[in-house]
Formats: C-alpha cells, structure tokens, sequence
C-alpha cells in the first residue's frame, strides 16, 4: 500500500434519518496503522458518520473506500468482513450470550485480514473476561461489557478498529485499563477510528484528528496541531 491509498477513505459523503440529512459532505481519511479521533459536540453527527463509513446508515451522496475498492452501499456485514471492526456506542452487549459465546460468534463471522486475535489473545489482554467466561451479557458489569465488545471486534482479524464513546460512564481505574489496551492494540498495527470525550487521552493515543461541526469536518490535521490550538478546542469542542 502507498501513503496516497488510505486504508479508509471517505469523500464528500451524505447521510441521514428519512427526511433528516445529518452529513453534508464528510471527508475522512484514515491510512493503515493510523490512530485517528473523530470529535465534535453534542449530535454534531460522530456517529452518524461512524455508522455511514461502515454501511449502518446508508448514504445518499459521495463514496467510501477501502483498501482503493469501493464499498459505498455495501451491507455492513461485508464490510465488516474486508476487515472493519465496531465497538459501538452502546457496547451491543446481547443479555442471553455468554462472555464465551460473544467471542466464539465473532470469531465465526471473521475474515479480517489484520492481526489475528484469537480467544486466548483477547483473554490475555482482558484477564477479567477470562474470569467471566460462562457470564451472561446481563451478569457484566458496564467495564466488563465495554471490554467483551473490544474483544469481540478484535475477533473479526480487523485492519481498522472503530470505537464510539469505548469509555463512557466507566469508573476511572476501567477507563484507564481501556486506553491501555487500545495503546497495545495500536502497537499491533492496526488502524483506529475513534470517538470519545476524554480529549488528552485522545490526543495521547491518536497520529490525527477531526472534527465534526453540523455534519461536515471543520478541522482535520494532526493530533499535535490540535493540542496546540486552544481557540479551536474552545470554538467547537467547548473544552
Ligand atoms: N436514529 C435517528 N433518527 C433520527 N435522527 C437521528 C438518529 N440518530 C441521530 N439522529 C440525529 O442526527 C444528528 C447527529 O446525531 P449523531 O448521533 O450522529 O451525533 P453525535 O455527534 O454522535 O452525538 P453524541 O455526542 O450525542 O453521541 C442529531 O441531530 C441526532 O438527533
Ligand atoms: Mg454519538
């Protein structure tokens, strides 16, 4: 792959609920092994933008690319399946599945083409879900939820990992172990897509930023020159 072929590339994309656009033209790039934060406040559209590069929210202008190849209108499963893994806002933890049956179920619907994460590695990376194999989704507490959901995309062999507010409502010792592992999973070379409010931790983990104002990216550059800038985490992240 050159550097002028991002792993993820979205250009000038359009999405939104029924009659309600949200995105009016998004531009996002995302290269192999890259770290990237997507921010911006309140309903500003992360998710919505998140949900519209993977296939969750269809698109009704613009395209995205994978890898150089053209995934716009892809159902979600095959684009999970060129190696897109989601940890989504909500954890999408299912009550009546077992710690184990969440991680087996993954590893099934696999085809990832990133570094392989199999049970034994994801169990290493969270020793407490090792404790918790036979738990059902409803027996996790939200720390223990929110690291089967990683797991479980890790699962899936991804290239890119795409995480929506991976830390929200965790007690700070969670929130911590959850930055952690996403510095390993980084350091495996895979690329991460991610929202979150914790903006230093974000700046510390992520090579690049972007942020979404009213459904377009008002800023994208390096996760340097967004630290440096006051006025501008001030203007459009209130921080
Ligand atoms: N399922 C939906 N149906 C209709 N409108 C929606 C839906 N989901 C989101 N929206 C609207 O789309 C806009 C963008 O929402 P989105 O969830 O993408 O924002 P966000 O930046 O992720 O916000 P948050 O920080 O609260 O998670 C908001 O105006 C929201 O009300
Ligand atoms: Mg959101």
């Amino acid at each position: 792959m050159t550097a002028a072929q991002p792993l993820l590339a979205a250009v000038d994309v359009h999405a939104g609920y029924g009659q309600h656009p949200v995105l009016h033209g998004v531009d996002l790039a995302v290269a192999a092994g890259e770290s990237v934060a997507l921010l911006g406040r309140n309903g500003m559209g992360k998710t919505t933008t998140i949900r519209a590069l993977i296939g969750l929210t269809p698109i009704s202008g613009g395209s995205v690319q994978l890898d150089g190849q053209p995934v716009t209108g892809l159902p979600a499963h095959r684009i999970a399946r060129l190696g897109v893994g989601l940890v989504p806002e909500g954890r999408g933890i299912f009550p009546n599945l077992t710690v184990a049956e969440h991680l087996a179920v993954a590893a099934r619907s696999s085809g990832g083409r990133g570094p392989a994460w199999d049970r034994t590695a994801v169990l290493a990376l969270f020793p407490r879900l090792a404790e918790r194999l036979d738990h059902l989704g409803t027996q996790l507490s939200g720390g223990e939820q929110q690291m089967l959901a990683i797991g479980r995309a890790l699962m899936t062999g991804p290239r890119l990992l795409i995480l929506d507010e991976a830390t929200e409502g965790l007690a700070p010792r969670v929130r911590a172990e959850i930055w952690s592992v996403l510095a390993r999973i980084r350091g495996e070379g895979v690329a991460i897509l991610i929202v979150d409010r914790d903006l230093p931790q974000l700046l510390h983990l992520c090579d690049r930023a972007a942020i979404v104002v009213k459904g377009r990216i008002a800023f994208q550059g390096t996760a340097a020159a967004l630290a440096a800038d006051r006025a501008m985490q001030q203007r459009w992240l209130g921080v």
